[in-house]
């Protein structure tokens, strides 16, 4: 008899005292894009049939921040965490999770604690913040390099246009060509400085958009200097294009990486850039190649001359000039 007693005491002892278990967790982390913040807090073992058999307490820096009292079904929030609540429906799951708003969301390490009946337990998380790039660094490095590769392209066709196609006819487009290339050159290095690597901000954001809704000048730019060297031809019509859809591609993927925290749709940015900066070559190209091709090709004035120089050179007088 008094063996199986000691023994019922024992086991209830045991029992009574027992604890709750908690699924440990030591930190969790969150980043500029959490709206919400959740600190989890989890018990393994929930016996309680009703949410009334349970009280909550969530501790932070040794002062209660919330307290959740199941026998009034009533939640309380100290006022610097005015929007930290847990999900009492979840309660006899054995979820216990605060979640509140990034704005409350102070570093630093919270204690929850669970009483169900007789038993109670308690787990600490650490609360931490972890700074994450708006882009990666490699895809930081495209975004500034294509647009000021693009640029350095439109001056070589500028000093083209500058050394073959001068005359008094397109000296006015020639400075017209050279103001807005300035212009261009001074935005792209403006949102160039602005959109230094790191997280998402207005600075950054704003420099993205100074360098990519920028690069569209390229086009109308690259499109006065055929039309100044040499006029439209299928070759640049189909360059011009190429170079509208890059620009659409890279507005289209500004706009994505804008709107989403988290900069999926950065390639398709890229690629448009990249695109933008490919027609600008093939521009440069194709009026090098045009250029050379001029030289052999002569106008008729050169018909005359030669024979004239010919008839010079028998005479000896080619020295004179
Ligand atoms: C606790 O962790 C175990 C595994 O470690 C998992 O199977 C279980 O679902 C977790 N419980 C809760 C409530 O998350
Ligand atoms: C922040 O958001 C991420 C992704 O949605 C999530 O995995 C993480 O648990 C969140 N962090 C916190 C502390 O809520
Ligand atoms: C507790 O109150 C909420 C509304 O505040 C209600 O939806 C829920 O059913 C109540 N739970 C219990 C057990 O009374
Ligand atoms: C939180 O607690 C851990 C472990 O006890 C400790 O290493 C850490 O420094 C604490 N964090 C803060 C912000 O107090």
């Amino acid at each position: 008899m008094w063996p199986l007693v000691a023994a019922l005491l024992l086991g209830s002892a045991c029992c009574g005292s027992a604890q709750l278990i908690f699924n440990k967790t030591k930190s969790v982390e969150f980043t500029f894009c959490n709206e919400t913040v959740v600190i989890p807090c989890f018990v393994k073992n929930v016996e309680a049939v009703g949410t009334m058999e349970m009280y909550v307490k969530w501790r932070f820096k040794g002062k209660y921040i919330f307290i959740y009292d199941g026998g009034q079904n009533k939640s309380t929030a100290e006022n610097d965490f005015s929007s930290a609540k847990i999900a009492v429906s979840e309660l006899l799951k054995g979820d216990a999770s605060l979640k509140m708003d990034k704005r409350d969301a102070v570093l630093g390490n919270y204690t929850c604690e669970v009483t169900e009946l007789s038993r109670e337990g308690e787990t600490t998380v650490e609360l931490k913040y972890r700074v994450v790039s708006w882009f990666s660094p490699n895809e930081n490095i495209l975004i500034v390099i294509f647009p000021i590769l693009a640029i350095l392209l439109f001056w070589g066709q500028f000093g083209i246009l500058t050394l073959k196609y001068k005359s008094n006819r397109t000296n006015k487009k020639i400075i017209l060509l050279l103001i807005a290339g300035l212009l261009l050159t001074v935005i792209v290095i403006v949102g160039a400085i602005l959109f230094v690597p790191g997280e998402y901000s207005i600075k950054n954001a704003s420099g993205l958009g100074f360098i990519v809704i920028s690069t569209g000048i390229l086009i109308s730019l690259q499109y006065n200097v055929f039309m100044t060297a040499f006029g439209m031809t299928s070759f640049t019509v189909a360059i011009l294009i190429t170079q509208v859809l890059g620009y659409v591609l890279a507005v289209v993927g500004l706009c994505l990486c804008i709107m989403a925290c988290v900069p999926v749709h950065g390639p398709l940015l890229i690629s448009g850039l990249g695109i933008i900066a490919l027609a600008e070559l093939l521009g440069l190209v194709y009026m090098k190649f045009v250029a050379s091709n001029q030289k052999t090709i002569q106008p008729p004035r050169k018909a005359v001359e030669e024979p004239l120089n010919a008839f010079k050179e028998s005479k000896g007088m080619m020295n004179d000039e």
